[in-house]
């Protein structure tokens, strides 16, 4: 059986990933940072990816057959104070990773972001030209740059998602969740759009992609956007809870500290294309959020935590 990778699974994507993977009997090892994962259903290993020049021997030592690289500095605003930490982990890591994984025959799937454009224009496909508008998104914009150039057979996946954590509290949804759950008010950006998928769904599509062997840089997004506040109202009523706790703001007047890009429609054509099939709307994503909820994943990923 070939011997998947996961980078970064102790993170959101990595470990919703590392599970699925695991679940659907993929032989699965994750690679977490600074955090031990304990009682997941797969191997689990803490392997330090600041040093790029470590990289090389451990993936030819490990000799994986399929790579996907979720690791990354993740955080916009601990990027944007952490600059050079960001070039390391966002863009020296992926290209040391790519130059591996061509060296020992193994296909990879590296993550980046939406971010990569400026968010003027909205429904950007592959073929724009991106325009990263802080330290983070230069940081991954690199990256994806170091690794096509490393490995001409890599695949860049552009993505932005949500659902539940190890730590309970990482995403756009857990944040609406946790808040709304205990009544409390909080902001939702009117003029911020953007396309996620459910994790569930986005690891899914890239067990999926592994298997078509797609290469290239593709949009791995929900086909339709949202406002980040019409996320969290539809979040809301998906859990019946109280959606006028969300004040309708523009992310204009919010103090943010790192800027944003507004608009961040995507179009995921090329993919839908290349899959055969539609990619999961936002009623499907925030369907299978609750369903998982319910079927008690949200507990599950809490008690993985060491
Ligand atoms: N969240 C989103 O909506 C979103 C949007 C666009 C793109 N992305 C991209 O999607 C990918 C996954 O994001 P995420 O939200 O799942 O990230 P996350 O929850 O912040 O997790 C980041 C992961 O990277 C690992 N990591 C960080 N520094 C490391 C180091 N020095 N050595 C080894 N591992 C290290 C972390 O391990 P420890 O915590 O154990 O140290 C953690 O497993 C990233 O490439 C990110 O840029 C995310």
């Amino acid at each position: 059986m070939k011997k998947l990778l996961v980078t970064g699974a102790s993170g959101l994507l990595g470990l919703n990933l590392a599970l699925k993977a695991a679940n659907l009997s993929w032989d699965v090892t994750g690679w977490s940072g600074r955090r031990a994962l304990a009682r997941v259903p797969f191997s689990a290993e803490q392997v330090d990816l600041a040093n790029p020049e470590d990289i090389p021997a451990r993936i030819s030592m490990f000799a994986p057959d399929l790579v996907i690289h979720c690791a990354a500095l993740a955080d916009i605003d601990q990027a944007e104070q952490h600059p050079a930490l960001a070039e390391r982990l966002n863009a020296q890591a992926p290209e040391a990773l790519a130059f591996a994984a061509r060296k020992t025959g193994a296909q990879l799937i590296h993550i980046s972001t939406d971010a990569v454009f400026d968010g003027t224009r909205g429904d950007y496909r592959e073929t724009d030209t991106p325009n990263p508008l802080n330290i983070y998104a230069k940081s991954k914009l690199a990256g994806e740059r170091a690794v096509a150039e490393a490995n001409p057979d890599a695949t860049i996946a552009r993505v932005v998602f949500y659902g539940w954590s190890l730590t309970g509290s990482r995403s756009l949804a857990e944040f609406f969740y946790n808040n709304l759950s205990a009544g409390k008010p909080v902001n939702g950006f009117t003029d911020m759009f953007f396309s996620p998928l459910y994790v569930g769904h986005l690891a899914e599509t890239l067990l999926d992609m592994l298997q078509k062997r797609l290469s290239g840089i593709y949009h791995v997004f929900a086909p339709v956007s949202l406002s980040k506040y019409e996320f969290g109202v539809r979040l809301a009523r998906e859990f019946d809870l109280d959606a006028n706790l969300i004040r309708p703001i523009s992310a204009l007047d919010s103090d943010l500290p790192t800027r944003r890009s507004l608009n961040l429609s995507m179009n995921t054509e090329k993919l839908q294309a290349a899959l055969g099939k539609p990619l999961p709307n936002q009623t499907e994503g925030l369907r299978a959020l609750h369903a998982d909820f319910d079927s008690g994943l949200r507990r599950k990923l809490l008690s993985f935590h060491h």
